[in-house]
């Protein structure tokens, strides 16, 4: 979603946001700067994080001479969803709260070539000393019940504005290509508003995760076989 359309999505939030039923002009300008800023810092974290995404995969071609990311996508959460996401856990729809308990705003997806590389830029992630790793969570060494596999990162990134200086979380979920195949087709069915997803289904597409998971160390074997 672009920044404009989180904005206009803002705007429909707006009651929702002040909070009050004396919602003069004044409070309703100001709660959409509020958010107009929101949605600028977390643009900005995301900017600071491909940026750094995008210096690693150079200096890895430099000196390995291949590209350990495949692709690069990000989205800001939409106002809806994080409207939606508060409620769900109980709690008012404000930015302070926002802010404070959703550490999805902000969201990038790095596909990797090889599970290796997964590692590899989670770690240089990690290391980079203004980067403070919030939460970590490895579904590729503990897949979720679905089958689902990837390695899950939030960091807290700084933003340097004109005048302050901030810091926002940023989640990202690192996978290699044959898992965000899985992923996104198992998506797209699970979330299709007519169909059924029965437990034989579900076991069904457990066991297509665990095929592609094959594949993926198998691939990795051999690369390592090639290359070294
Ligand atoms: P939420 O973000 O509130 O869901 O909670 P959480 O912090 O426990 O997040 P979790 O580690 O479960 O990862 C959430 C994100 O991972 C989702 O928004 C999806 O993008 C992805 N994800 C997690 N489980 C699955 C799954 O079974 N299938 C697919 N396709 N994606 C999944
Ligand atoms: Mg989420």
């Amino acid at each position: 979603m672009s920044q404009i359309d989180f904005f206009v999505e803002g705007i429909q939030q707006l009651p929702a946001i002040v909070e009050s039923k004396d919602d003069t002009q004044e409070r309703v300008a100001q709660a959409f700067m509020e958010f107009m800023q929101l949605g600028h810092i977390y643009e900005s974290a995301m900017e600071v994080v491909k940026t750094y995404l995008g210096i690693l995969d150079n200096e890895f071609n430099i000196k390995f001479q291949r590209n350990p990311i495949h692709n690069i996508e990000s989205r800001l959460k939409s106002a809806d969803s994080i409207m939606n996401k508060l409620i769900k856990k109980g709690i008012p729809f404000t930015i302070e709260n926002a802010r404070k308990y959703l550490l999805d705003i902000a969201g990038i997806r790095v596909t990797c070539c090889y599970i290796n590389d997964i590692y590899v830029i989670a770690e240089m992630l990690s290391r980079r000393d203004d980067f403070v790793v919030l939460k970590q969570k490895d579904y590729i060494k503990n897949p979720k019940p679905s089958g689902y596999r990837s390695f899950h990162l939030v960091l807290n990134v700084p933003v340097h504005l004109s005048s302050s200086k901030t810091t926002v979380p940023v989640e990202i979920q690192i996978r290699t290509i044959a898992m965000d195949f899985w992923a996104s087709l198992e998506h797209q069915l699970r979330y299709k508003p007519s169909g059924t997803i029965t437990p034989e289904i579900s076991e069904e597409l457990r066991l297509c995760a665990e095929r592609i998971a094959e594949t993926d160390i198998q691939m990795q074997k051999l690369y390592t076989e090639i290359m070294e």
